[in-house]
């Protein structure tokens, strides 16, 4: 079975002309050409005429803050008046903003709050979702905020992965002992997360003024003996190492890359780990374009989530992910529906319900 597409592969997304195609209790059952629709499967309950428009998977989006308290507008007003991200983190602002309001929210304030959002993302198109903790960067803001994605997991009609990200900034209160939340990170919620089974995943923020290469590895594989995967944010405001962090921990993604080059793309090219663009980040933060149409053509995959957060990724809106990408990045529309489908399912561990498109059903 294809479980991710990669380099020239990318621009070849199959499509059937004048297709059937049978779901049952939400499951697609089967699809094909009209001619082979045969004449038994046609005691269907409803049918829905699509002539003219085109059925796509859903969109799977493998990277998101969307559990959040309250926005952060004041900090759009602060960059329009010259102040950059992480000037803004320095002065307390950032992500520091959103852990204050978010330990001062009930789980129900974020759950109803997060439960809106979602189902505005399932409305554009949304059919899987990774949701990460890290506004909490305290022990109760952190098993709060996987605590509260856990029930949206129980709830929703779509499938939800979860992802510990107590890396994303070091708290006021241990910026100058940072090994000393590395440690609380480890050995006081890890055991805990394991326990409840709180996270598929664990995330960290690598990045200068963040986590450095060394203590991003250090954090993963302690991750890893708790059951949780490997994911970075990696290079989105400097060569941070990350990429090569990631690829060292046999990372499943590394998400942003706004900063890669040579180095990172044969990093890249030797690992199994999926190079993840997020271009709301990019294009509200207004940090250099990401070099996707040169890591495709040195045969790598792409995928693409939407980093829906309140500071730098206000959306979850798929389509207009893909219209950015295709538009700032210069990937055709078949590399962006790769990377926004099948890839970013690869990104989730979800590519074998979402799987390629059948060698026999591809119209000859
Ligand atoms: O993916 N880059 C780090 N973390 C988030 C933003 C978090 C925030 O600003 O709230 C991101 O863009
Ligand atoms: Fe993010």
């Amino acid at each position: 079975m294809v479980e991710k597409v990669a380099g020239a592969d990318m621009k070849i997304f199959p499509s059937i002309e004048n297709a059937f195609l049978l779901m049952n209790k939400g499951v697609i059952e089967s699809f094909g050409s009209m001619t082979d629709l045969k004449k038994e499967s046609l005691n269907y309950i409803e049918e829905v005429n699509c002539a003219g428009k085109f059925v796509l998977p859903a969109f799977c989006d493998s990277h998101t803050h969307i559990v959040y308290a309250g926005s952060r507008e004041a900090e759009y007003v602060d960059r329009i008046n010259g102040l950059s991200y992480e000037e803004i983190a320095l002065r307390g602002g950032g992500i520091l903003n959103s852990a204050k309001k978010l330990n001062a929210a009930t789980e129900d304030e974020l759950y109803n709050a997060a439960l809106a959002r979602i189902n505005e993302c399932i409305a554009q198109g949304t059919g899987a979702i990774e949701i990460k903790s890290g506004y909490g960067l305290s022990i109760e803001g952190e098993l709060k905020m996987l605590r509260v994605i856990k029930k949206l997991k129980e709830n929703l009609p779509v499938p939800v992965k979860a992802t510990f990200l107590g890396a994303h900034a070091f708290p006021q209160e241990y910026k100058s002992t940072p090994e000393k939340y590395i440690d609380v990170l480890i050995n006081e919620m890890m055991p805990v997360i394991e326990q409840e089974k709180l996270a598929d995943y664990c995330d960290v923020f690598c990045e200068r003024n963040y986590f450095t290469p060394a203590q991003t590895i250090r954090i993963l594989e302690a991750g890893k003996k708790h059951g949780m995967k490997p994911k970075v944010h990696a290079n989105q405001l400097s060569l941070s190492g990350g990429v090569q962090a990631g690829v060292q921990a046999e990372a499943v993604s590394v998400d942003h890359l706004e900063y890669v080059e040579e180095a990172e793309i044969i990093a890249l090219q030797h690992s199994e780990t999926m190079p993840t663009i997020l271009p709301g980040a990019q294009i509200f933060l207004q940090l250099p374009h990401p070099p996707a149409r040169k890591m495709i053509d040195a045969g790598l995959p792409l995928a693409i989530a939407s980093d829906y957060n309140p500071g730098s990724s206000p959306t979850g809106n798929m389509s207009l992910m893909i219209a950015l990408s295709c538009m700032l990045y210069k990937l055709t529309p078949e590399e962006a529906f790769n990377a926004a489908t099948l890839n970013t399912a690869y990104a989730m561990d979800m590519q074998k319900r979402m799987a390629a498109f059948p060698k026999e059903k591809l119209p000859m």
